[in-house]
This record gives structure tokens, C-alpha cells and sequence, in this order.
């Protein structure tokens, strides 16, 4: 064991030589070892302090180890972890309860990783098309946008443009077709031509994987008026943008849209257990009957204790206002920066990103390297793209800091 560690019992470079020979490759992560994590901050074995700047990809909202979501964690792991859904527990129907006020939905189907709750929507799009729609048997079409990301399965990586998602996965899901995104006129000419064997839309409202991509204003609400003509369930994939990070409480809310179906996750347990939602009234949800669906982890006892406590997190400490307020801040400050390499700055909430232009060899994955040598952690999104999306319990103060560091790493390349 080193001498110099602070955290934990091996070094950095122990940890990333592990990693290296004993995981999978299918990551390309910057290379920094986290150790421990505190709201904002992350540090590595060696005690070096960084802002958190990619917050999990947004799972991590309500800041590290947040106290409250901990304290139910250790509180409910003491008492009872899973129990399967063979029985039922007394924690799930007081969170199923508490979930669905908090969003005014019917029902809710809890699952465990986003992607799982994308399929979930999916199956549930199916068989309402079929049990309410009439869609004969087999016929039921899911449409998608191009760029989209949802996760990682065969039948969600059928849905994807990118060929780092689906390339050497096929034969792909039949009954997925693609749309141009931020286009609603693509989706109304789909729907003339085949919109009665149309299941459902399935949209993220800003896509942050494909770069923190937001789409003009009304674009959501065009294609929910549009799914409403075709008898087809609009379906918002709020993963990555829901739960305040986008400074609405969810990010249709900034278009007075409520989904057929809203699809949650990573925040849902605050960064601490894998938790996800699909969240429907019961003309849709009530088409799965019991033995068709489900998950051995979906809504344990554990997962219910920390997704209601995460989301009391969000309301008790206001984060979709503090997410408004500060993405308003943060993005005015960081258009003042005049760089030839900064692009372009856009986002909503805490939700942002830079667009790098590359320059003397330097691209989007140098800046980032750059900006963990000062303290900043966040990844770039294909080579030219930061997403900027701290925890939304950072103060303006810890944010402007921040600012500086950017401005400085700008100034030096
Ligand atoms: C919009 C969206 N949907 C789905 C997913 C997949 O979630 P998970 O990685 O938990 O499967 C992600 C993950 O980044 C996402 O951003």
C-alpha cells in the first residue's frame, strides 16, 4: 500500500491498471480514479478534490452521498433488502403511492437501469396498441428520433442511429422506425402515411447523449398534439433530463405536456441504487397483466425507501428552481468567454454544453483532460461536445469558480 493515499487502499494507477486488465472494455473513461464523493466533490485515492461536472450522466442530481437519501438506504438495509415480487412488501405501495401523486399518474411499473424501463414502455406501447388501439397482431410500429439514446439493449439499440450503439448487434427488433429529431413535420408525415398501426412516439424532450441537443421551443407539444390526431401514446423519455435537472421538474413541463407514458431513472435513487419508473394511467399500464412483465428487482424494498426519499430531495430543497436559476447564470457566463474553440453554448437547467470547434490538434477530449488537471471532471460526447452538468445543489458561488476554471483552460490552449 502506498504511503501518499487518502482514500481507500490502492492508488489510482493500481486502480486503473485493475480496471484495464480484469473489465471489459466497453468504456473509454478520463483517466481519473474516484474514491470518495460529497455533494459536488469527488476525490481520487491520492486526495485531489474535483467538481463533479458530469454528475453520473445526471444520475447524481441531489449532490454525493446525499445525507437524507443515505440515511434511508442504511436505514431500510437494515431492516429489509428484497423480497421479490412474489410477496407483497410494505414499502412498495407507499412509494407506488407517493411516486404517482408526485407526478399525477395513475399507476406506475418500478424497474431497476433506464434501459430496462425503455423496454418496459415499449412492451407497454405494444400491448395497449393491440388490447386498445386494434393494431392487428404483429403490426405495431414504435417511432423514434434520429440521434436518440436509450439505452443499450437489442431492441432499444434497433432504434439507434449510431453505429458505435447498434454496429455488429443485429438481426435488430423489427417494428422500430427513426424520424428526424427536432422535426415535427417528420413525424406528421410518418403518422399520414402509417400512423393506425402507430404504437407509440418515444422522444427524449432535450437528447443529451447526442450532446445536449435541445429542440426549438413547441417541438414537443407539436408532437404531442400530432400523437393525440393519430391515436398514438406519446412517450417522454425523461432518463437523463427529468427529476430538475432541466430547471422544470421535468423537462415537457417548460411545454405544458404530459406524457401517455414518462419514462425516469438515474436521479430517481439520487446516484445511489439503479432505480427507474415508467410511469402511465391505467388504460395503458393495466394492459400487462401479472406474469407478463417484471423484474426480480424491480421496486424492492431498498429501491423504495431511496427513490421516495430521493424525490422528497428534490421538492425540500427547491432543485428545479436552483437548476433554473443557475443554468440562466451559467450559460451567460460562459458566452462571455470569446474563444475560437468555443462554439456554441446551450442547455436548459443545469443541463449544458459547450460545442468545441477542434484547433492545433486539440479537441472536445484534450479540454476535458485539461480541465481535470484543474479540478473539473466532465466527458466529452463525440469528439467535439461537453456536457457541462454539475449536481444541482451547487451553489453560485462553487458554480462562478468553476466559470473561471473554464474561462483559464480556454485562455491556455
Ligand atoms: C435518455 C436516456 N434514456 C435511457 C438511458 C439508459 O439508462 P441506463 O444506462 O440506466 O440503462 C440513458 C442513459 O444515459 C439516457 O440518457
Amino acid at each position: 500500500m502506498s504511503d501518499n493515499l487518502k482514500y481507500g487502499s490502492i492508488s489510482s494507477r493500481e486502480a486503473m491498471e485493475l480496471e484495464e486488465n480484469y473489465g471489459a472494455h466497453n468504456y473509454h473513461p478520463l483517466p481519473v480514479v474516484l474514491a470518495k464523493g460529497e455533494g459536488v466533490f469527488m476525490w481520487d485515492p491520492e486526495g485531489n478534490r474535483y467538481y463533479d461536472f458530469l454528475s453520473a450522466y445526471s444520475a447524481v442530481n441531489q449532490g454525493h452521498c446525499h445525507p437524507k437519501i443515505v440515511n434511508a438506504l442504511i436505514d431500510q438495509a437494515k431492516t429489509l433488502t428484497l423480497t421479490s415480487r412474489a410477496f407483497f412488501n410494505n414499502k412498495l405501495g407507499e412509494y407506488e403511492k407517493y411516486i404517482t401523486e408526485f407526478f399525477g399518474f395513475d399507476m406506475v411499473l418500478p424497474m431497476n437501469s433506464g434501459a430496462e424501463a425503455v423496454e418496459t414502455a415499449m412492451k407497454l406501447a405494444r400491448k395497449w396498441a393491440y388490447q386498445v388501439k386494434g393494431v392487428e397482431p404483429n403490426g405495431a410500429i414504435i417511432i423514434f428520433a434520429e440521434n436518440n439514446f436509450h439505452g443499450r439493449t437489442i431492441a432499444i439499440v434497433s432504434a439507434s442511429s449510431d453505429p458505435d450503439c447498434y454496429e455488429g448487434f443485429g438481426p435488430f427488433a423489427p417494428g422500430i422506425v427513426r424520424v428526424a429529431y427536432d422535426d415535427a413535420n417528420a413525424l406528421k408525415e410518418y403518422l399520414e402515411k402509417h400512423g393506425k398501426n402507430v404504437a407509440a412516439f418515444i422522444v427524449e424532450p432535450i437528447q443529451g447523449e447526442a450532446g445536449v441537443y435541445v429542440p426549438a421551443d413547441g417541438y414537443l407539444k407539436a408532437c404531442f398534439d400530432l400523437c393525440k390526431q393519430h391515436n398514438v401514446l406519446f412517450v417522454a423519455d425523461e432518463i437523463q433530463t427529468g427529476l430538475a435537472r432541466t430547471g422544470k421538474l421535468l423537462a415537457c413541463d417548460y411545454e405544458n405536456v404530459r406524457p401517455d407514458m414518462l419514462i425516469l431513472g438515474k436521479a430517481l435513487a439520487g446516484g445511489v441504487l439503479p432505480v427507474s419508473a415508467v410511469l402511465a394511467d391505467k388504460e395503458i399500464m393495466l394492459q400487462i397483466k401479472p406474469g407478463q412483465h417484471g423484474s426480480t428487482y424491480g421496486g424492492f424494498p431498498l429501491a423504495c425507501a431511496v427513490a421516495k426519499a430521493s424525490l422528497e430531495v428534490l421538492k425540500e430543497e427547491n432543485l428545479a428552481q436552483r437548476a433554473y436559476e443557475l443554468g440562466e447564470h451559467f450559460r451567460n457566463e460562459l458566452r462571455k468567454i470569446d474563444h475560437p474553440m468555443l462554439k456554441l453554448v446551450r442547455g436548459k437547467g443545469l443541463l449544458n454544453a459547450i460545442v468545441v470547434e477542434p484547433k492545433d490538434g486539440y479537441e472536445a477530449w484534450d479540454v476535458c483532460l485539461k480541465l481535470k488537471e484543474k479540478g473539473i471532471l466532465c466527458k466529452p460526447t463525440h469528439r467535439h461536445i461537453i456536457r457541462l452538468a454539475p449536481p444541482l445543489v451547487i451553489t453560485k458561488e462553487q458554480l462562478d469558480e468553476c466559470v473561471q476554471i473554464i474561462k483559464d483552460v480556454f485562455n491556455e490552449l
